[in-house]
């Protein structure tokens, strides 16, 4: 007799994993089918900064998300350390955005003003103030956006210990096994086709990533594509910052054990995974800007990976509108370890029926595909 589950989670990062980790958790029968090893992709080359604040200049649906993630991770750190073993490395020794001119330090202004009004802690901080916190900032630097309470994680231990928690809780873990078609009978999931036969469950979640755009239906038009980014990790004789230097994108992050990462590109529609001589001369002069003593590090490693990103550059977070049991929760683009935690549990309880904040996850439907197509035609 086949097997079959509660849950299908197609594909093994931060979200495939975070999603079965919360729906074994509520005693579901799960299976993540990964076509290559657990958090091999985007997940496991990114920062790691829980950037809310620094990254998110907007409140809004997002910055929302993104808050009720963030506010996840302290208990999660430690039921994961309890539960696996495995120390996620999570820290929060703040985040700061420089500011060059003026017209930086208005923008700055106006940041701090609503995130305080919403019970976020964030400072302005002239120049000097702003050395004083991190004395190797920039000469140049008249001034900072200072979060202090901003926190980042180790990715591949974040993933590392959701896949471990869901095992612990009766997940079953299928690497090297591509989903290559997704089956729904009379409005109904019924199963997905892989590379090693089929798999029956009465749910579907398609967590794939950069990969997922294959899983839609054509006529949604939902766009969903890589953008490639590269890192490198570096590290001095003593330690050369206490918080993130972050600015317009790019970023040099401090991360547990003395090391920094210097990132990263942004190339829309590249799925390679090389790092370009370019890549790099681009990253030490933005890193260069911040903090000019960087130039003394020793190059740890190189790497690169896929940020999912989307029509409007917000995630997919729900049911498909004609196949009862296929969900989606993909598109993470920049922030896909800030939010895998909520990510994880809104999803569980979307599937499982439970009360939950679906006022969190409405905007993320793919409802929205209606509206974006009507705005382009
Ligand atoms: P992935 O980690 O890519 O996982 C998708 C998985 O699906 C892969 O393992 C893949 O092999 C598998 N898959 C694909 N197709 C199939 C198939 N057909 N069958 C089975 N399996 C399949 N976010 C932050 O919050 N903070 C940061 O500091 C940060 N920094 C980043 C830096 C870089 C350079 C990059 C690239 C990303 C960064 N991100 C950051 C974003 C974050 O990494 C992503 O949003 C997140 O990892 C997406 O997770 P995911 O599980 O959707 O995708
Ligand atoms: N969030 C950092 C990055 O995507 O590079």
């Amino acid at each position: 007799m086949q097997s079959s589950y509660d849950v299908i989670i197609v594909g093994g990062g931060v979200i495939g994993c975070s999603i079965a980790y919360h729906l074994a958790k509520m005693k579901k029968k799960v299976v993540v089918l990964e076509k290559d090893r657990i958090g091999s992709k985007a997940s496991s080359a990114a920062a790691g900064m829980l950037g809310v604040q620094a990254e998110l200049e907007e409140d809004g649906p997002m910055f929302r998300l993104g808050r009720a993630s963030r506010d996840l991770y302290p208990a999660l750190a430690e039921e994961l350390r309890f539960l696996t073993g495995v120390d996620i490395a999570l820290i929060r020794s703040g985040a700061m955005k420089p500011a060059y001119t003026k017209e930086d330090m208005e923008k700055y202004e106006r940041i701090a003003r609503w995130q305080k009004a919403i019970g976020e802690t964030a400072e302005v901080l002239d120049g000097k103030a702003a050395r004083r916190v991190e004395p190797a900032l920039s000469e140049k630097a008249i001034g900072t956006l200072y979060f202090p309470e901003e926190g980042q994680v180790s990715p591949p231990s974040l993933v590392w210990a959701f896949s471990q928690g869901a095992a612990r809780y009766g997940t079953e873990i299928r690497e090297f096994t591509s989903v290559t078609d997704m089956v729904c009978k009379n409005g109904r999931f019924d199963h997905v086709e892989t590379d090693s036969g089929a798999v029956y469950g009465d749910s579907v979640v398609v967590a794939a990533g950069a990969w997922s755009k294959r899983f839609f239906n054509k006529k949604y038009g939902a766009d969903i594509y890589p953008v490639k980014g590269e890192v490198l990790s570096a590290t001095t004789a003593a330690p050369l910052l206490k918080t993130t230097i972050f600015a317009d994108g790019y970023y040099v992050t401090p991360k547990k054990g003395g090391i920094l990462y210097i990132g990263a590109t942004m190339a829309p529609h590249d799925y390679s995974r090389t790092v370009s001589i370019d890549g790099l001369h681009f990253l030490f002069e933005k890193a260069k800007r911040f903090v000019p003593s960087v130039t003394k590090a020793s190059i740890k490693h190189i790497w690169a990976g896929q940020r999912p990103m989307t029509n409007d550059g917000l995630p997919f977070l729900g049911m498909d509108p004609e196949c009862d049991g296929l969900y989606y929760a993909t598109g993470h683009y920049r922030n896909g370890i800030l939010l895998g935690p909520i990510t994880g549990l809104a999803m569980a309880e979307l599937i499982t029926g439970r009360h939950g904040d679906e006022a969190l996850l409405k905007p993320f439907s793919l409802d929205r595909l209606a509206r974006i197509k009507e705005v382009k035609s």
